[in-house]
């Protein structure tokens, strides 16, 4: 039995929730494409939507939009672990430790539930914003129940009301980055799912398999690849150098994609409209030359520009510090990880793979001391 290195390939659940047509380059939610939800749609209508398979009418909305609201205080068990967070910690790191804390402390136990994923979305901007205040020496910021999820996750942030624009850019980026098809923090949370676990160790996976770069940790480092290039005659040089060396360029390429993400795409026009035109210019320089050149170098691969590179621009431009991004991408992804849970304990079966073995067999155990 050989194995499909990193799972290339290999179809591990069926789903109703989200699909990435890689050569076409779409994505859709529950049947509904990207572009329209990202255009049309709030934050919480596509939770509603990836949740319960169909758009809420207006009273779902409503109630889901008072759950949510009334749900964004932290329980005072998860609160003291906040805050005994050093400042140093990484925010994925503080985010990962205190979703767990808050499935101690409501406690969220059993079995997955929609009430569940409920509190677990309306409570991760709370931890987010609320690790940034502390690290930072200021107090946190109660939530505002007259706001809606993004707009409060920038109000705990700052302690103001943000502008529109901003509460704008940051809806839509959490409607783009709510699910994406068996990724791989979504397919974390389904396996522990499926050992019948509860949602918040599903969630709590997920956000550690989300943490790594080539996953949910790439945003930040583009942001730090293009201060590096920094003006526009260095794209060149910089992005020879990087790929002669065997460096990657963050933000490009991906497992499904064999075009560009449609949610880049949909990112770059906001990255347009919200960045200097100076910054903007410096991302679509950077853009088109390691198409270019990756093109160039690996004509097989395909390789594109993924959602990470426009991320970093559109979160930069609402205020968002840079190591925050992908904790803001956990804000996103809690949604699909949820849903994934709930769908995977309809007809659960344990996900058990196999390995091919390739160690020694028929040794000889020898006494510690006669080694
Ligand atoms: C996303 C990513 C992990 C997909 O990985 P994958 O499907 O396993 O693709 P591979 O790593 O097999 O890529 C195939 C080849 O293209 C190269 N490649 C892929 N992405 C590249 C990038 N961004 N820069 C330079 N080379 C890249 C690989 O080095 C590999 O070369 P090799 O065949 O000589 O070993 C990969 O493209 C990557 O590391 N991108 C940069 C990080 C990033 O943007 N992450 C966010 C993802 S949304």
């Amino acid at each position: 039995m050989s194995s499909a290195k990193g799972l290339d390939g290999v179809v591990v659940s069926a789903t109703n929730i989200s699909h990435v047509f890689g050569e076409e380059g779409r994505l859709v939610y529950r049947g509904y494409e990207i572009n329209q939800l990202a255009a049309k749609a709030t934050f919480e209508e596509v939770c509603f939507l990836l949740w319960n398979g169909h758009l809420p009418k207006r009273d779902e909305l409503d109630t889901l939009n008072a759950a949510l609201r009334s749900r964004r205080t932290l329980p005072p068990a998860a609160e003291l672990a906040l805050r005994a967070m050093p400042k140093e910690a990484d925010p994925m790191d503080a985010l990962r430790t205190v979703a767990s804390a808050v499935g101690a402390a409501l406690p969220i136990s059993g079995k997955p539930s929609y009430d569940q994923a409920i509190t677990l979305a309306a409570i991760f901007p709370t931890i987010v914003a609320g690790f940034n205040r502390l690290r930072s020496g200021r107090d946190l910021v109660a939530p505002d129940a007259s706001l809606g999820h993004a707009a409060n996750y920038l109000y705990m942030l700052t302690g103001e009301k943000p502008p529109e624009n901003h509460v704008k850019s940051l809806d839509t980026y959490l409607v783009l980055l709510a699910d994406h098809g068996m990724n791989a923090s979504t397919f974390t949370a389904r396996v522990i799912a499926s050992t019948e676990s509860d949602l918040a160790s599903c969630v709590v996976g997920g956000i550690g398999a989300l943490k790594g770069p080539l996953h949910g940790g790439a945003p930040a480092l583009v942001m730090d690849m293009l201060d590096q290039i920094g003006t526009a005659d260095n794209i060149k040089p910089w992005i020879d150098q990087t790929l002669n060396s065997g460096g990657k360029l963050m933000g490009f390429g991906h497992r499904v994609y064999r075009t560009t993400d449609p949610r880049a795409e949909i990112l770059r026009d906001m990255a347009r409209q919200a960045s200097t035109p100076e910054f903007f210019a410096l991302a679509r320089g950077t853009e088109e030359y390691a198409i270019e050149e990756l093109n160039k170098r690996k004509p097989e691969r395909r390789l594109y520009t993924n959602v990470e590179f426009y991320s970093a621009s559109v979160l930069n431009s609402v205020g968002l510090p840079r190591d925050l991004f992908p904790s803001t991408f956990a804000v996103s992804r809690v949604a699909g990880w949820t849903a994934h849970v709930l769908e995977q304990m309809v007809g659960n079966r344990l996900i058990r793979p196999q390995s091919e073995y390739t160690g020694p067999q028929g040794l000889t155990f020898v006494p510690v001391d006669q080694r």
